[in-house]
This record gives C-alpha cells, sequence and structure tokens, in this order.
C-alpha cells in the first residue's frame, strides 16, 4: 500500500537521510514539517522527486497547522528535536518547547485523528555505562539521563508510552545511538573535528577523550526506522544500533590520519559538564523480531567516505562554520 508519511524534522541531518531513504526505497509519499531552526538546511533536500515530496515549514509545538497537516496523511514519523548536548547546557528552554510540548502537541494529535505515530529517540535517555562494564542498553534498562536534552528526550519518551497506554494511540519508539554520515550539522564531533582539519584547525577533545560512542551510519537508522514503521508492534519500543563503540581519541586519531595529518595533531580542552562517559545499544529485540541488520559493519571505510563528503560540499557548511566555533571558542572549547 502506498502511504502518505509526514516526517517532522526533515530538514535536519537523521530527518533528511530518512526523506531520501523511504523516497528511494517505497512509492511512499512525504510531508516534511519542519521550523528550519539554525540545525534545519533545506539543501539537504535536495534532488527529491516533486510528485511525491512537498515541505511546509513550520514549529511543531503549532496545534493548528499540526492538526491540518494530520488529517491528510496515513503516518508520522517524528525527528524534529533540539538535539545537541552542548546547546543544551547553555540555554535549556527550546530542548523544553520542541522536545516537550511539540511531542506532546503531536500525540493529541495522532489521538483526535487515530494515525500511526513512530517516535525517535536516543540511547542518551538511559544514562551512561562504565568503561569496564559488559553490560549495554536494552529494553529493560531504566532511564536515568544526565543533561537538560536527553531529560526531555526522556520526558518525550515517556509521554509517548502514556499516550499509548492512556489513550490507545498507536506509537513505537526507537532509541538510537550516535549516527555519523554527511549533512551532520558542523557542531557535532565528528563534522566538527573533519571541518577543523579542513580549515586547518586542531582538532577539539573534551577531557581526556576517553568517552564511548557506539556509532551507527546514519543510513542504518534510516534503514532500520522504516523497518519499525512497517513491521513494528504498537506500544513497543525498539533500540537501534551497529555494535560500532569507540572511543573519542580514536575517532580524532583516524579522522587526523585519514585527511594525511599526524595522529596526536590535536588539543584537550575543557570537558563537558555532565559528560556521560559511554554508550553502548544491544539491538538484539529489533534483528531478532523484525529482522534488521545493518549495512555498515566497517567504520574506517565510512568515516572516510564522511570525510570526503565534507570536503567535497564546502557551501553546504562553511555559513555555519564560524559562527559554531565563536559559541564553542567562548566556552573554552
Ligand atoms: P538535527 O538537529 O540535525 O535536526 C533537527 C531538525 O528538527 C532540524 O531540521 C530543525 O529545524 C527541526 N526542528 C527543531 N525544532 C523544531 C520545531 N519546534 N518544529 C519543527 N521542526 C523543528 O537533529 P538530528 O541529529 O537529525 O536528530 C533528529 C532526531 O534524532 C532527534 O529527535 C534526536 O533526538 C534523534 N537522535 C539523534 C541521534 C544523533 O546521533 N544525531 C541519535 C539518536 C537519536
Ligand atoms: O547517543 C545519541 C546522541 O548522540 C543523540 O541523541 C544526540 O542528538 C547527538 O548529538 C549525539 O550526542 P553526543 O553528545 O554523544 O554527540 P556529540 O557529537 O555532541 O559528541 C560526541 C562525543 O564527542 C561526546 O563524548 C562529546 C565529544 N566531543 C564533542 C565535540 C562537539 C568532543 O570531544 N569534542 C567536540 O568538539
Amino acid at each position: 500500500m502506498v502511504r502518505k508519511l509526514l516526517v517532522t524534522g526533515g530538514a535536519g541531518f537523521i530527518g533528511s537521510n530518512f526523506v531520501h531513504h523511504v523516497l528511494s526505497h517505497t512509492d511512499d509519499h512525504v510531508t516534511v514539517l519542519d521550523k528550519l531552526t539554525y540545525a534545519g538546511n533545506l539543501a539537504s533536500l535536495e534532488g527529491l522527486p516533486a510528485d511525491r515530496f512537498r515541505f511546509v515549514r513550520g514549529d511543531i509545538a503549532d496545534a493548528d497547522l499540526v492538526d491540518g497537516l494530520f488529517a491528510d496523511v496515513d503516518a508520522v514519523v517524528h525527528y524534529a528535536a533540539e538535539s545537541h548536548n552542548d546547546n543544551s547546557l547553555n540555554d535549556p528552554r527550546p530542548f523544553l518547547d520542541t522536545n516537550i510540548i511539540g511531542t506532546y502537541t503531536l500525540l493529541e494529535a495522532a489521538r483526535r485523528h487515530d494515525r500511526r505515530l513512530h517516535h525517535i529517540s536516543t540511547d542518551e535517555v538511559y544514562g551512561d555505562l562504565e568503561l569496564d562494564d559488559p553490560a549495554r542498553f536494552t529494553e529493560h534498562t531504566p532511564y536515568n539521563p544526565s543533561s537538560p536534552y536527553s531529560s526531555t528526550k526522556a520526558g518525550s519518551d515517556l509521554l509517548v508510552r502514556a499516550w499509548v497506554r492512556s489513550f490507545g494511540v498507536r506509537a513505537t519508539i526507537s532509541n538510537c545511538s550516535n549516527n555519523y554520515g554527511p549533512y551532520q550539522h558542523v557542531e557535532k564531533f565528528i563534522p566538527r573535528q573533519i571541518t577543523n582539519v579542513l580549515q586547518g584547525i586542531r582538532p577539539r577533545l573534551y577531557g581526556k577523550g576517553e568517552n564511548v560512542r557506539d556509532w551507527i551510519h546514519a543510513d542504518d537508522h534510516s534503514s532500520a526506522v522504516l523497518t519499525i514503521l512497517d513491521r513494528g508492534v504498537v506500544g513497543e519500543t525498539y533500540l537501534i544500533g551497529a555494535d560500532g563503540e569507540k572511543d573519542n581519541r580514536t575517532v580524532v586519531e583516524l579522522i587526523l590520519t585519514l585527511l594525511g595529518q599526524e595522529p596526536d595533531a590535536y588539543d584537550h580542552v575543557t570537558d563537558r559538564a555532565g559528560h556521560d562517559l559511554r554508550y553502548a545499544i544491544d539491538s538484539t529485540k529489533l534483528r531478532r523480531e523484525l529482522g534488521w541488520t545493518p549495512q555498515y559493519q566497517d567504520f574506517d571505510a565510512g568515516l572516510r567516505a564522511t570525510i570526503d563528503w565534507y570536503r567535497d560540499h564546502e557551501s553546504w557548511w562553511a555559513p555555519t562554520k564560524d559562527g559554531v566555533e565563536a559559541f564553542y571558542a567562548s566556552k573554552g572549547q
């Protein structure tokens, strides 16, 4: 069946990847609702088939706008969020407005119109793990978020669960680990360090650089979300991960090496307040119950392709680079 999908936050890093993925792997029609904050970029949505794609600029917390859009679609995939931890430490308010009130607004519309909704969330809702802990996060790990960002994402997940149980909203949730790939904003770790090296700036490692993130390519995140939308069980949560644990120092050294620099040509800077030590995902449920498998098993190859993309697309990221670096410099980072 051909569906009409509403994708919130579809001009951001992962949302735009999903829009390209859906339009190239299905006959579905997609409407993107995006506020175009500093993180949204229409250039990430170029080249899509005009007869199956439309863009609406607006806020997910605008109940009237959301209501009209829900009336006209079969299902909603909800990516829109304030997404950056460092920004949430600087000014938490937009995180409450979008991640909490925005998600609430979508849930009320889903309830009124009885629409299927998939909520995109993060592994950060589970807090962090010790470096030497053999455990990984599962769907049963208790919530324990650390930052204003992750606590608002945790709050949004709990709203979704409550609307499923109390009002019968047909929703699923996925919690994914750290994404990398093209079109990621230069405020984030990997694009910041790649574009630093491309501009002759030394990469910046928070604290000792021992923190571990569980990297997954954005294409694999998109295929997992489409799988859950197609075959996921309403009311269930699925963890998405690709066994990609790496500490930050290793990632920076690899970026430097791939760009022909000495691997130790980076600086240690002020650590992030409350910095989560380690994330690690056990995605057994998604793989066993829905048959999903990631395609990107080779992090070095995925990182090399990502570096090539940033080298070839300076016009996409250059307009935002100086502002981002000025923000970090003001915090000693
Ligand atoms: P992003 O910051 O790149 O994009 C967010 C998008 O949402 C932007 O296009 C922005 O304009 C839009 N937006 C923000 N507020 C809005 C509002 N009020 N109304 C409408 N649109 C609004 O973020 P991302 O990295 O692509 O993350 C997307 C989603 O995936 C988020 O929910 C995030 O929590 C989740 N997630 C991200 C990662 C990751 O590694 N980046 C991992 C797991 C989960
Ligand atoms: O785990 C999923 C989460 O991954 C998502 O929910 C978030 O939206 C996404 O931003 C990401 O959060 P992180 O805080 O892990 O990502 P970030 O890219 O900000 O940082 C990754 C790691 O790199 C983290 O340990 C902090 C460190 N870091 C970051 C920057 C920007 C540095 O050492 N130097 C830097 O300059």
